[in-house]
C-alpha cells in the first residue's frame, strides 16, 4: 500500500505542475494593460496612446464565435499587434516563444498559450 502510494503521488503533483493556469498567466502578461476583468483597463492603459482591446467582446465581434486561432496568433506573434511591442520581442518577453528555453519549467510555450486562450474565451461577453 505504501509502495503504491509513494509511487502515485510524486505523478499527481508533477501533473499539477505542468499544466499551465490561464487565469494565471492572464494577470501575470496581460492584465497591465488590458485589466483584470480583460476589458481593456488595466492600470497602463490610460498611458497608452492606443487603448487596450477589450478582450471579453471578441467574440460578439465576430458573429458570436470565439477566434479562437487569431488569439493564438496574437500571443505567438504570427499577428502582430502595434501595441504588443516587436514580435522579436514583445512587451511580455520571450515566455510565449517556442524557442524558449524556460529556466526549470516543465511547461511548454504551447501549453501556455492554449490555456490563456482558453482563459480568454471563457470570459467572454454573451
Ligand atoms: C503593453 C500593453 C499590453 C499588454 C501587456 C498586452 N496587450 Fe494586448 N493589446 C494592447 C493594445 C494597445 C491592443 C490594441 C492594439 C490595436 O488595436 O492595434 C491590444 C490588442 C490585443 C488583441 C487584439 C484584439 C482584437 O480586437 O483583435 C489581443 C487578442 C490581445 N491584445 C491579447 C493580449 C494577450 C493575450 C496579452 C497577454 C499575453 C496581451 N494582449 C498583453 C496592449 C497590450
Amino acid at each position: 500500500m505504501f509502495v503504491l502510494l509513494a509511487a502515485a503521488f510524486p505523478a499527481c503533483i508533477l501533473a499539477a505542475q505542468e499544466r499551465p493556469n490561464g487565469q494565471e498567466e492572464f494577470r501575470t502578461y496581460c492584465a497591465s494593460c488590458h485589466g483584470i476583468s480583460g476589458r481593456g483597463n488595466g492600470i497602463m492603459a490610460e498611458l497608452l496612446v492606443k487603448k487596450p482591446a477589450d478582450l471579453t467582446v471578441l467574440a460578439k465581434n465576430n458573429g458570436g464565435r470565439f477566434p479562437q486561432d487569431k488569439v493564438i496568433a496574437t500571443i505567438d506573434g504570427r499577428v502582430e499587434v502595434a501595441g504588443h511591442g516587436a514580435r522579436e520581442m514583445p512587451v511580455w518577453g520571450k515566455i510565449f516563444r517556442s524557442d524558449h528555453e524556460a529556466t526549470n519549467s516543465a511547461v511548454s510555450a504551447e501549453d501556455r498559450i492554449l490555456a490563456l486562450a482558453y482563459y480568454i474565451r471563457s470570459i467572454q461577453q454573451r
